[in-house]
């Protein structure tokens, strides 16, 4: 392939590669550093040495917003108004730290956006104009996590705010999220860009249902090029300190758009670069190993333009179970991943498949009205213990029209049934009945995690149409589909009083196998487990402020 100026067709083969060769096999896994190198360990938080910090309000949870409300098209409370409690607020329940956990000397934070290997590539960034009790001037910020503040790293005028949220709703700002790739390479090598790319995804989850939880709607704005994300981030400003490369921007609406929204115009983006940028990214690792990931980045980059994705032929229905009395943000602060599942503890086939219902995307809900694209991912389910339910294989056709493609690409599957008492709406059909268990496990890198609790799943991307359909830099925003879906579902474990992990490391063909998949118009990209945990007792748990 020639690197200069590689053509769309050059790209796209480049993908494929990449997504080839960073497959685990059962023979070898992805290329990888094999051990770990402790004294290049990435410090997880980036600071801007020299920028001012506005230090944002912790906000204990409280009942309301319930749960199940904020996911119900209709039901979502009334906006909040913009101002430095609602910011506040909003950071918190999102990309905040959780909690310290820590044994012997030893010590970590977790956050509410769960993170492969706890390793936190994703960096969030605010760009407003003027909000009350916070700036009196735009600006765009880094939040820092461990202070939970927001260093400022540019103010702007009025004037150049105005042109940028032209068109939008009133109180209308922007959210950006960027990737640290060497946080994820230093531990997993030449896969990790699908690991940041998940965690995008999970920020993007957790940012969506917190900015629901404040009454205001998101939107994914996926017209701006990545190069335009780089300078109205500031992510391009020349440093020697660890890469940051810009994946997203999006927009928080405290009010519902009249119509579709406006385009960022592409002068205004440029003109930040022009701003007097402030404070010095930190260095995370003395040294670095490149695993060739940032190359591979700039391959999958987004020109700029809008894109006209496709629209659902039959949009998938809600069902609407009842609503429990359950508090959103205490589900939100609480979420954590079972390092152990028990073996034991089974779910209910109701909240079985209320759970289901949760990650289609239905017209207007959260968190997938965020996204521009219809669904692209199917989940294959290995339900080993829900009760009133044959152990097998089943599978969510997240888009009901890609049934029969799906059907007649999973040749391993029997005739597919519905399961008994699975509601009419609900695109969940079993394809096997059989014992996953022990093929879930070996799947998932042979993790018990897998195997152990109700149920496990691998997520299916249409791969190679879509991809081929839109461009290579595509391939990115099917890991953020993945990553929202695994963000909601470790929510919907919470609430339904068990715990879940997202499971990075699988065998991806194996799993191809297991299902019959001969080609690349699927592909597996995630996998993630929900059932009763094993709590590690050694460890203490501390407050994440203090
Ligand atoms: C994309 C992704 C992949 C993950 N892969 C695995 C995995 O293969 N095995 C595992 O035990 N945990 C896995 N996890 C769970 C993380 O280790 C966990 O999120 C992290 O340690 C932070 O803990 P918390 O989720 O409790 O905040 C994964 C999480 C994510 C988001």
């Amino acid at each position: 392939m020639k690197q200069d100026n590689p053509s769309q067709s050059d790209r796209l083969q480049a993908v494929f590669d990449y997504h080839q060769a960073t497959k685990h096999r059962f023979e070898a896994f992805a290329s990888g550093p094999g051990m770990l190198d402790w004294a290049t360990q990435p410090d997880p938080f980036r600071r801007y040495a020299g920028a001012r910090l506005i230090s944002l309000e912790t906000v204990a949870p409280t009942d309301e917003p319930r749960f199940d409300a904020i996911f119900t098209p209709g039901h979502t409370p009334a906006a909040s108004p913009v101002n430095r409690h609602t910011i506040s607020q909003l950071f918190y329940d999102s990309l905040a730290l959780s909690a310290w956990k820590s044994i012997g000397a030893t010590r970590w934070a977790l956050r509410v956006n769960a993170s492969s290997g706890n390793l936190h590539p994703t960096e969030g960034y605010l760009v407003c104009g003027p909000i009350e009790g916070l700036c009196a001037q735009p600006m765009v910020c880094h939040y820092a996590a461990q202070e939970h503040g927001l260093e400022v790293r540019a103010e702007f005028d009025s004037a150049l705010w105005n042109t940028l949220s032209s068109g939008f709703p009133a109180h209308t700002f922007f959210i950006g999220l960027s990737s640290i790739h060497w946080r994820e390479a230093w531990k997993y090598g030449q896969r990790a860009y699908r690991y940041c790319m998940h965690d995008a995804g999970h920020a993007l989850g957790a940012l969506s249902i917190a900015a629901a939880g404040l009454g205001w709607q998101t939107r994914l704005l996926d017209d701006p090029g990545t190069d335009e994300l780089a300078r109205l981030l500031g992510t391009m400003q020349a440093h020697t300190s660890e890469p940051e490369e810009p994946d997203m921007l999006i927009a928080c609406l405290p009010a519902q758009p009249a119509g579709a929204l406006p385009e960022l115009p592409a002068a205004v983006l440029q003109s930040f670069d022009l701003l007097a940028w402030q404070g010095r990214p930190n260095q995370l690792s003395p040294s670095h190993v490149a695993w060739g990931i940032e190359a591979f980045a700039a391959l999958v980059r987004k020109p700029r333009g809008a894109c006209a994705y496709e629209t659902f032929a039959e949009p998938p229905q809600s069902w609407s179970p009842t609503p429990r009395p359950v508090a959103l943000r205490r589900m939100i602060r609480q979420r954590r991943s079972a390092v152990a599942m028990d073996g034991e503890t089974r779910l209910s086939r109701a909240d079985f498949y209320r759970m289901l219902d949760r990650t289609l995307a239905v017209p207007g809900a959260v968190p997938f009205n965020t996204l521009p694209w219809t669904s692209q991912l199917h989940l294959a389910l290995m339900v080993h213990r829900v009760d009133d339910l044959t152990p097998g294989l089943y599978l969510l056709v997240r888009d009901p029209a890609q049934r029969a493609v799906l059907e007649q690409a999973l040749t391993q599957a029997d005739p597919w049934q519905k399961p008994p008492g699975c509601p009419q709406q609900l695109p969940l059909y079993c394809l096997m009945e059989r014992d996953t268990r022990a093929a879930a496990r070996e799947i998932s890198c042979r993790q018990d995690i897998a195997s152990d609790g109700c149920f496990s799943l691998a997520m299916l991307a249409e791969f190679s149409g879509p991809l081929e359909r839109y461009g290579p830099w595509f391939y990115p925003r099917l890991y953020w589909e993945a990553g929202m879906i695994g963000q909601l579902l470790y929510l919907e474990a919470e609430a339904a009083g068990i715990r879940s992990t997202g499971i990075g490391c699988f065998f991806d063909d194996p799993m191809h196998e297991l299902l019959g998949l001969a080609d690349r118009s699927f592909q597996d990209i995630y996998h993630f487990t929900v059932g009763g945990a094993v709590e590690d007792v050694r460890l203490s748990t501390l407050p994440a402020y203090k």
